[in-house]
């Protein structure tokens, strides 16, 4: 309910274009429409298994046995969502096209995917100039079926909760160079975690090829980097790991300066601001509860 309010669209690319897809619980697809979904992923998988690292691998074979994904048909937004609440708690809610950055950023701070649910147009199955369903289902999704990854998603939206406007273009700009457009490195190779790498052949090949220019992942720096959303982008960040990746985001948004501190409570699924002593002391007898658990599962491991 709180995302009701989340809903700001803007229209990026081109202003003639129909921006106002309607959204539905159930989409149905054309003939057309199924057959550049089909090609789509026909050639994007042919090429994820040296390119994608693990984690997307293991999502997308995940999705592929439980969940519908393949080449014959185009998975509904539901039973994508219904999938990734049970692995990682993220629920998708469909939206009509491209979201205000301060919006996009704020659904994830609740574990909510703003997704489109319109495809591209078959004339240029390679190519969308907006998020489709295809750039979704194949970028995103299979990375959001992952623990680690999907933290370090809502990490960046809790971050932004509250966060002044020029905050807010640092994060997307975060948010673009990671989650859309992140490398990894992995048993010594760098390999695409972001989505906008993972639903485009053509960049991603370009990415892990010798002819882009590899930056270490360094929020400070990574904020402040042009981005280019018509062509390939000029400079890929890499990170050492998506753990060393959310230590780094850690550090960077504590210094973002707010006037109150948030925190995500996972049994109502909403944000908490933490602007009374009473709110603070709730938080912290859940949290003694939570490590006295754990402190009696250590011992009970090292009694056996
Ligand atoms: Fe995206």
């Amino acid at each position: 309910k709180d995302l009701d309010r989340c809903n700001m669209l803007i229209t990026k690319f081109d202003p003639d274009m129909d921006h106002d897809h309607p959204v539905s619980d159930y989409a149905s697809y054309t003939a057309e429409e199924i057959s550049t979904w089909r090609q789509v992923y026909q050639q994007l998988r042919s090429i994820y298994p040296s390119l994608a690292c693990k984690q997307f691998l293991d999502g997308l074979q995940q999705l592929e046995k439980e969940c519908g994904y393949g080449e014959d048909r185009i998975p509904q937004l539901q039973e994508v969502s219904a999938f990734l609440k049970e692995r990682t708690g993220f629920q998708l809610r469909p939206v009509a096209g491209l979201l205000s950055a301060r919006d996009f950023l704020a659904s994830l701070a609740f574990r909510v995917f703003q997704c489109t649910q319109y495809i591209r147009h078959s004339s240029a199955p390679m190519h969308s100039p907006e998020p489709d369903c295809c750039h979704e289902l194949l970028g995103h999704i299979p990375m959001l079926a992952d623990k680690e990854f999907a933290q370090f998603s809502q990490e960046i939206g809790l971050a932004s909760l509250g966060a002044s406007d020029e905050d807010i273009e640092k994060l997307s700009t975060l948010y673009w160079f990671t989650v859309e457009f992140g490398l990894c490195k992995q048993n010594g190779a760098v390999k695409a975690y972001g989505a906008g790498l993972l639903s485009s052949y053509g960049e991603l090949v370009y990415a892990l090829s010798n002819e882009p220019e590899y930056k270490p992942f360094a929020p400070e720096e990574t904020a402040v980097q042009p981005y280019q959303d018509q062509t390939y982008q000029p400079v890929y960040f890499v990170s050492e790991s998506f753990e060393d990746a959310k230590m780094k985001l850690r550090k960077y948004s504590a210094n973002i300066k707010r006037p109150f501190t948030v925190r995500y409570d996972p049994f109502t699924c909403s944000v908490e601001v933490l602007d009374q002593p009473s709110k603070i002391q709730n938080a912290l007898s859940q949290m003694r509860e939570d490590l006295k658990t754990l402190h009696s599962a250590l011992e009970k491991l090292s009694s056996s």
